[in-house]
């Protein structure tokens, strides 16, 4: 065996430290330093090579066999979407999310879909085999067949995957994996590293599909070493507000789709239900109060209509508050400063709140025109008109600025029973849609001019 010696390790990044520290150098992180003994690899051994490593060397890519991507449905067309059409053969995924928000769940449902067409192993360690029963049975699940093991060594479950040969295996979760060649405790940055490592090299050399979860820390997101994402093909998150019934899966890497795409389930007593019509839902009880607008995101490849609420009122703090739930609050902050520079509306006496109803989280700029109007009207405790839709992005000049996918925008918002959009000039349609009232603005004075017509 070789000789073991001591290091430090950051169990946030995974960076490797010769002395103990109180901040680690890379993340920056504080009290995160640890003591870890790391026996050194055995010679000749590349640790970190998984895609089929070594199996055929070089290569000229003319001489790749061609095959197209296989792929199987996972029984819930939600899921299948920000998968970017199902589960490819041979691939790897990592879905994470908070405790409790129903990954478990999720995978069981998809398992005993596929468990029709071909072998599949679910291996938890983090649940018993009577737990996993029960929980399939109030799901109403013809999950009877479906192979289970309860294990947390990766030798062990390599072993029984080689034995039974299945074509998708659920690890829940990775983080309680352990190698027994890694001598450092199950959970921590090196054995999710090695343990990840080890299952992926066995999914590319046998074509077999992996989903693994993975866990998140208290800032959402995924635990262990940053390069068990570089490993994996895709990365999807569950998100959910806390109190609702809907969840999100957000998919933000994927080798054989389009990141960003959403899907959108609710939770219901007899497990995840997928949400097909998620614009209807969202706007369900709108009514044209102050503050409140409704926009058109695009994530992935789908349009969605939201409703964003502002709430702003009178400060007593020297310090106004600015809250944005589900959107970046530098972007509030940066709206609120172009406010005041180019339409002379100054709120640095008031607080502001911004909430995007349904607990979505909104990255895209076509919201910033919609915040901005939320913001005036609540400001102004002026309704804008009912049923009107807006997107565009502010400019720091106090222009506004396209937005992809326009038109597709407008045609679901025309879809949903809208009248008027509120939209940047640059995407004005060349013929208006028929029902549709387009109202184009080039700059932000004139969109609060326009908008509340
Ligand atoms: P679970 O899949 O165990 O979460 P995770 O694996 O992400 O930790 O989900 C558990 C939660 O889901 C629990 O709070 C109860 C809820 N739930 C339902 O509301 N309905 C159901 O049918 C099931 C199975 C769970
Ligand atoms: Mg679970």
């Amino acid at each position: 065996m070789a000789k073991a010696k001591t290091q430090y390790q950051c169990t946030e990044c995974g960076s490797v430290l010769s002395k103990w520290s109180g901040q680690c150098p890379d993340c920056e992180a504080w009290n995160t330093v640890t003591e870890a003994r790391v026996a050194a690899p055995a010679p000749g051994r590349g640790r970190l090579g998984y895609a089929g490593s070594g199996a055929t060397g070089v290569v000229t890519l003319a001489s790749v066999e061609n095959t197209t991507d296989e792929r199987r449905s996972t029984g819930l067309a939600e899921l299948d979407r920000v998968l970017g059409g199902g589960l490819v053969t041979g691939s790897v995924v990592l879905l994470g999310g908070d405790p409790g928000i129903g990954k478990s769940t999720l995978l069981l449902q998809a398992l005993a879909h596929i468990r029709a067409s071909e072998p599949c192993l679910y291996v938890t360690g983090e649940e018993s085999l009577q737990q996993i029963a029960m929980r399939a049975r109030r799901l109403n699940l013809d999950a009877g067949a479906l192979d289970c093991l309860t294990e947390t060594s990766v030798e062990q479950i390599l072993a029984a995957v080689a034995e039974r040969n299945p074509g998708l295996v659920v690890i829940d979760s990775i983080q309680t994996l352990f190698s027994e060649q890694v001598a450092s405790a199950p959970g921590s940055v090196t054995q999710v590293r090695e343990c990840a490592a080890a299952l992926v090299r066995h999914a590319k050399q046998n074509r077999c599909t992996m989903l693994l979860v993975g866990h998140v820390t208290k800032d959402g997101a995924l635990a262990g070493p940053r390069v068990l994402e570089h490993m994996v093909d895709a990365v999807l998150y569950f998100e959910s507000d806390s109190g609702s019934r809907y969840r999100v899966v957000r998919s933000v890497k994927n080798r054989f789709g389009t990141v960003n795409e959403l899907g959108l389930f609710a939770m219901t007593g007899t497990g995840l239900k997928p949400v097909s019509n998620p614009s209807a839902i969202f706007l369900s009880g709108v009514e044209s109060t102050s503050g409140s607008v409704v926009t058109v995101i695009r994530e992935g490849t789908r349009p969605l209509l939201l409703e964003l609420q502002a709430l702003v009122d009178t400060s007593h703090l020297a310090n106004p508050r600015r809250v944005a739930l589900g959107l970046d609050h530098n972007r509030l902050a940066m709206l609120l400063a172009v406010l005041h520079r180019h339409a002379g509306v100054s709120m640095s006496d008031q607080d502001v709140f911004i909430n995007v109803v349904g607990g979505i989280r909104l990255s895209e700029t076509g919201c910033d025109l919609p915040v901005a109007l939320a913001v005036l009207s609540s400001f102004r405790d002026r309704p804008l008109p009912k049923r009107q839709v807006c997107f565009g992005e502010v400019g720091l000049g106090g222009e506004i600025r396209p937005v992809y996918n326009g038109e597709e925008r407008l045609k679901e918002a025309l879809t949903h029973g809208f009248e008027r959009a509120v939209i940047p000039a640059a995407n004005a349609p060349r013929k208006a849609p028929a029902g549709l009232e387009v109202i184009v603005v080039k700059t932000l004075e004139e969109a609060l001019d326009k908008a509340f017509d």
